[in-house]
């Protein structure tokens, strides 16, 4: 396993980048989610998508188990919703790639997911809660999608300059 660099804003050139779906889960595959999921672990995060280490495939890493819990890592290839709840909840988001940065986004709140699992079984999973947050967010990234897409344009103008002004400033 090895731990990759983030991509992190202001490189929206890359974290915009529509992702292509994976032909199998092969050893390859394998591979890059193991070295997903120990970058996230360090960084820390609870959910990583294979955009934020610049390869755009549609990958998925998650754990959204707390400190001193035995970790229950999910690893996901291609996943879609193939539905979600009329009723929306309301959760606090941040992102590895936007670093230092919350917001509450509205989304549904419940969301069924199929996807592959990583022995390559399609696998269906009705999530709520938490997870439900966590996998529309990095469905997301594999569309080239932020977080801070659903919030208000003035927010997302104000965050995006932050993150141009620091790396001007060679703080990135
Ligand atoms: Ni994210």
């Amino acid at each position: 396993m090895t731990l990759r660099p983030i991509i992190t804003l202001p490189d929206e050139k890359t974290l915009r980048e529509v992702s292509k779906p994976v032909t199998a889960v092969d050893p390859s595959v394998r591979n890059l989610w193991d070295d997903m999921l120990e970058t996230m672990y360090r960084a820390p995060g609870i959910g990583l998508a294979a955009i934020q280490i610049g390869v755009p495939r549609r990958l998925v890493v998650l754990d959204l188990t707390k400190d001193g819990e035995e970790k229950k890592p999910m690893f996901l290839a291609n996943p879609e919703i193939v539905w979600s709840s009329e009723t929306q909840s309301d959760y606090e988001e941040g992102c590895l790639s936007i670093p230092d940065y919350y917001e509450m986004v509205t989304r549904p709140s419940e969301v069924k997911v199929r996807y592959l699992d990583r022995q390559g079984n399609a696998t269906e999973l009705q999530a709520s809660g938490l997870m439900a947050t966590c996998l529309q967010h990095e469905i997301d990234h594999l569309n080239g999608v932020l977080f801070i897409d659903h919030i208000s344009r003035l927010k997302r103008e104000r965050v995006l300059k932050k993150f141009t002004k620091a790396q001007k400033l060679g703080k990135l």
